[in-house]
């Protein structure tokens, strides 16, 4: 507030010397003089170079959205058959509830948890519908502002996506770090990861990814989980669920969702944030779920109410149309098969890439060892590439990526692996 209030008077004084006038006509005040530019989204950057660069063999691997083995965006068919029975339908256009499409809030969580689980028969979930995977965290974000009644801080993996660092600071909380992963292995720091969460305080909130961790694409075992879960609870820390990629990182709905299974059923309250931006394809749509399972019937329902109470001033409603989709699918049995399938194959897409760039990798005689890119799951791979290799790489090759080494699988083809792999082995050779 202070900073505020000075930055106004400074932008007020400037305007009353140079114009010397309290006279001047508003048209000229510059509210906004003191504003300094923010840097460019770091991943929305690297696109725009992409976008600027000539070279026909460009390959843009920053962005974070699944392509086909053409390079090209995919739309999946279950998509499409939903959207021809919604038009078909004819329904409304009238205002959603606040907490959105109800059918498709219970269908959301019974994906996550699994049907038939005790939660939702026991009435013991809040769940709304949120704007995609950041908009549902978000919602979770000011309700753990709001009422949690532990600390202000919060501990994420190191690393973590990008944007849950301004998302979490910007409701409040004081942002911390737990060791995750291992440069020397690219792979999973499980001792790191004990050893940091061991030290957290008491009533604390810990935010894990449920699967296809981004940026490293490295998850904890089952075995790994179930002691997280174990130390998680003897620690009286409350967990926070981010599950942005269920059925993207292994191709298997069940076996992404086994964190969050595990430790509701280990008795965790815990929240949880859904995307179905990633395993439907519905990017742009903005479709997602928070949830708060609560520990009785009428803590869920009270949270529900001031869930309902944040969300009103923030956005009213979410959007109708993505949550119709995502519904359509979810509740239609022969609907629903058809796009696990069409999950599998994008899941099994990029697991296959995976391969063929590790094999060209061998092929161009690299002598490093890229076990990493098979061991790691979902859209991404961290390279381990430094950011000196990442220059020369863009430099040389129009290779586009994160300056952190980051790959998106997703942007890899059976195209453009051979190029990739040769491009990868002239900068690490
Ligand atoms: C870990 C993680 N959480 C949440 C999101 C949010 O995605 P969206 O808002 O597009 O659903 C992403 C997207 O990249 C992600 O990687």
């Amino acid at each position: 507030m202070a900073q505020r209030t000075k930055l106004f008077t400074a932008s007020f004084n400037c305007l009353k010397n140079s114009n010397n006038a309290y006279s001047t006509s508003l048209k000229n005040i510059s509210w906004w003089g003191k504003v300094e530019m923010g840097p460019p989204d770091a991943i929305l950057g690297v696109t725009e170079a992409y976008k600027r660069d000539t070279n026909p063999k460009k390959i843009n691997l920053g962005v974070g959205a699944y392509r086909d083995d053409d390079g090209k965006p995919y739309v999946l068919p279950s998509v499409r058959k939903a959207e021809q029975i919604i038009v078909s339908s004819a329904l409304d256009k009238e205002y959603s509830a606040i907490g959105g499409n109800p059918e498709f809030c219970k269908h959301s969580i019974n994906f996550a948890l699994g049907e038939n689980n005790e939660i939702v028969k026991n009435g013991l979930n809040a769940t709304v519908q949120g704007i995609s995977g950041t908009g549902s965290l978000r919602i979770g974000a000011a309700y753990l502002s709001s009422f949690f009644p532990g600390s202000r801080d919060i501990y994420l993996p190191a690393p973590t996506w990008g944007n849950h660092v301004p998302l979490f600071k910007h409701t409040g909380f004081n942002v911390k770090t737990y060791r995750y992963y291992d440069p020397k292995t690219c792979g999973f720091d499980f001792q790191g990861a004990l050893e940091d969460i061991s030290k957290i305080p008491e009533n604390t909130i810990i935010l894990l990814h449920a699967c296809a961790h981004n940026p490293t694409g490295v998850d904890p075992s089952a075995e790994q989980w179930a002691e997280i879960s174990q130390l998680v609870q003897k620690k009286r820390l409350f967990p926070y669920f981010d599950m942005a990629y269920q059925g993207f990182g292994s191709g298997d709905v069940d076996k992404d969702a086994q964190a969050v299974r595990l430790f509701v059923k280990d008795g965790h309250t815990l929240c949880l944030s859904q995307s179905y931006a990633k395993n439907m394809g519905l990017y742009g749509e903005r479709v997602g779920a928070f949830s708060l399972i609560a520990s009785s019937k009428d803590e869920a329902a009270r949270t529900m109410s001031q869930i309902k109470i944040l969300i009103r001033p923030m956005y009213s409603n979410p959007p109708i149309h993505g949550a119709r989709i995502a519904n359509t699918i979810l509740s239609d049995p022969a609907l629903k098969k058809q796009w696990l399938v069409e999950l599998k194959g994008m899941a099994d897409r990029i697991i296959g890439v995976r391969t063929q760039l590790r094999d060209n990798l061998k092929k161009e005689g690299s002598s490093r060892d890229w076990a990493h890119i098979t061991n790691q799951i979902g859209m991404f791979c961290f390279t381990g590439l430094t950011p000196p290799q990442v220059e020369k790489l863009t430099k040389d090759f129009s290779i586009y990526l994160t300056k952190d080494g980051r790959i998106s699988m997703a942007g890899v083809t059976s195209k453009n692996v051979e190029y990739l792999a040769h491009g990868i082995h002239e900068v690490t050779k």
